[in-house]
Order: C-alpha cells, then sequence, then structure tokens
C-alpha cells in the first residue's frame, strides 16, 4: 500500500469532522498538515475543533494552521445553523491541550509543498481563501502538488447557498477563481478534482449507518439516533470517538430535517477525502470552470463549459457519480475499525 501525503484544509464542520476521521482511519494516509480556514465557523473556532478531535482521536502530533480570518475581499459569514454554535454539532470536545502551528496556514501549505515536489495531495473541504493565499505566496504550488481535490461546486444540479451556488464557493468566491484560473494548463491526471453538490448530495448518511459504525468499533449499548431526541439528548455511547461524532452528525440530520430533506445528514466532506485517497471512486468529466463574482442574482456560482464554448482547454475533473453503498460500506469499515482502536 503506498502512502499518500496530505494537506487537509478544512473549515470544521460536522462533515469535515467525519472527513477528518475518516483520513486518520486510513492507514495509507499521511496527512502532514491541516489548514484551518473560515467558513462554517470563525478559523479560531474550526483550529480548536481540529485539535481537539485529534486529541479524541489520540491521534499523532500533525501540525495544525490557523487560516485567514476572513475571505480574500467579502466580509465572513458563517453558519452555526448547520453546524452548530462550535461547529461540531452537538458535541463538546474536550480541550486536547494541543498547541497551534507557528505558521499560518497559506504559508504551510506553501512550505510543504516546496519541501516535497510533486508527492502531496491537498484536499480543501472549506473556502478556498488560504489555497489562494498560498498560491499568492509561491505561484509554483499547482505545479508542486501532485493533485488537488476541492468538495465546491454545483454544476447541473440547484446551489445550497443561494440557488445557484454552493457553501465553500460562495463563502470566498473571488478565492475559488483564482484557484482554479491558477490551476489551468495541467495536463490529465493532475487536473484538480471537484466534488460538487451533484454527486455529494447523493452521499446521504442515515441513523443506520451511525448505528453501524458504533457496532464495528464494539461501542455499547447500540447507537440509535433518532428525529425525536430533543437537542439536550446526548450520545452515552461507550466508545469516545463514536460519542462525540454521534453527536455531531445527530445535529447535522436534524438540520437537513428542518429543511426538508429527511433525517439524514449529506457527507459532502468525507466523499471528497475518500476521493482523495481514491479519486476511482468517483466518475469524472474534464469541464472548464469558471466562477461568478458579479451577477447580482448569482455571485459565486460555479460555471462549467463541457464543451468548448469558452474555447479554454479543461483545468478540472468534475465528479459527476458514484456508488454512495461503496463510500459508505468503506467509511464504516475504517472508521469503526479505528475508533475501536482508539477506544
Ligand atoms: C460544504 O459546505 C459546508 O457547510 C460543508 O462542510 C461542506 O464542505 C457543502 O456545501
Ligand atoms: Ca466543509
Amino acid at each position: 500500500m503506498s502512502t499518500r501525503r496530505l494537506i487537509v484544509d478544512v473549515d470544521t464542520g460536522i462533515d469535515d469532522s467525519l472527513a477528518l476521521l475518516y483520513l486518520l482511519a486510513s492507514p495509507e494516509a499521511e496527512i502532514v498538515g491541516i489548514a484551518s480556514t473560515s467558513g462554517n465557523v470563525p478559523s479560531a473556532q474550526v483550529a480548536a475543533n481540529n485539535l481537539n478531535w485529534l486529541g479524541v482521536c489520540d491521534a499523532p502530533d500533525i501540525e495544525v494552521a490557523l487560516g485567514a480570518h476572513a475571505p480574500l475581499v467579502a466580509p465572513l459569514r458563517t453558519t452555526e445553523d448547520t453546524h452548530g454554535p462550535q461547529g461540531v454539532g452537538y458535541a463538546v470536545l474536550p480541550d486536547a491541550g494541543r498547541v497551534l502551528s507557528g505558521r499560518n496556514a497559506a504559508t504551510m501549505w506553501a512550505e510543504l509543498v516546496r519541501a516535497r515536489p510533486g508527492e502531496i495531495t491537498g484536499l480543501v473541504t472549506g473556502p478556498l481563501t488560504n489555497l489562494a493565499l498560498a498560491i499568492r505566496e509561491e505561484p509554483e504550488l499547482p505545479r508542486l502538488l501532485r493533485r488537488l481535490v476541492v468538495m465546491g461546486g454545483a454544476f447541473n444540479h440547484p446551489g445550497n447557498t443561494t440557488p445557484t451556488a454552493e457553501w465553500n464557493v460562495s463563502v470566498d468566491p473571488e478565492a475559488a477563481k483564482e484557484v482554479f484560473d491558477a490551476f489551468s494548463g495541467l495536463p490529465e491526471g493532475r487536473r484538480p478534482v471537484l466534488c460538487g453538490l451533484d454527486v455529494t448530495e447523493t452521499i446521504e448518511m442515515k441513523p443506520h449507518h451511525v448505528r453501524r459504525l458504533a457496532r464495528e468499533a464494539g461501542s455499547t449499548p447500540a447507537e440509535i439516533i433518532s428525529p425525536d431526541d430533543g437537542p439536550e439528548v446526548r450520545s452515552t455511547a461507550s466508545n469516545q470517538v463514536i460519542r462525540h461524532m454521534s453527536d455531531a452528525i445527530r445535529f447535522y440530520m436534524d438540520f437537513h430535517r428542518t429543511h426538508d430533506q429527511g433525517f439524514l445528514a449529506h457527507m459532502h466532506d468525507p466523499f471528497a477525502a475518500a476521493v482523495a485517497l481514491n479519486p476511482g471512486l468517483a466518475r469524472t468529466r474534464p469541464a472548464t470552470v469558471d466562477v461568478e463574482l458579479h451577477g447580482r442574482l448569482t455571485r459565486g456560482t460555479t460555471v462549467a463549459d463541457w464543451v468548448g464554448h469558452w474555447n479554454r482547454d479543461p483545468n478540472v475533473d468534475i465528479a459527476v457519480s458514484t456508488d454512495p453503498v461503496v463510500f459508505f460500506d468503506d467509511l464504516i469499515d475504517r472508521v469503526g475499525r479505528f475508533a475501536k482502536s482508539v477506544g
């Protein structure tokens, strides 16, 4: 099994949390740095969540860097109603007592990629602010990276933030445009993979997935989460990873339920994490993607040219389909086994 070195750039976030757990649980993944980006919650809270998840998982001392407080141009918007007051739903993670990196997230990106040219896969599951800043610091970054995988955009699909825009791009459209432009001109096989809502909204986590995960981890009692649980209810799982994860996910399911999507949660970010380790998980199509910056109604919309209207070469591969059952079996197997080993 060959090692996949990763920089993970997150706005943790409930689904970001599960993406982190998935990677920590994956023996072939070596996380060399975690960048904390403002998005779901402000970057300082994101950084605290990242450090505390590492603590809950008894993980090695992985570098966690603080990112910019606000997007490149727009004022910061956060979404505690989606992810909970601290970004981890109903969970309250114990303070790990771990310390932040002395360098900021953009510098960490640039320096890590420079030190290991061609080796690192970048995974971004939040706004692209820090990656854009890193590219300003190291313009060769797109060519120094082995591959970039991004959760972001909505292509032949409605948005989740405006009728046409997806959250990560909508929070910092200028950053997304800078990144997609900077990654133009790469050959097939090196183009960024975009996991947009078209596919990530097919990744529906349901209570039976959480129950299976807990069972795999050997956690007791059976982990049964229900839409009838009030906001005061907390998991009593014997396994600490399962306990915090379940409290986080139940909040996300409540959010989806109150938005008429059912008692389930779209696991956007764990899917992108799985694609970063195994690109074959998603069927992709090349396209040229640009970001609308000015539309009164459409700012932050990702526009994909699939057929060459713009006479510009494809700059990304867009995930167009996957098998959610394969994804969930893999997630449950990995995270369940990992949680069991942590206890
Ligand atoms: C994205 O927005 C965030 O709220 C999630 O963490 C995910 O990265 C989905 O649009
Ligand atoms: Ca996210």
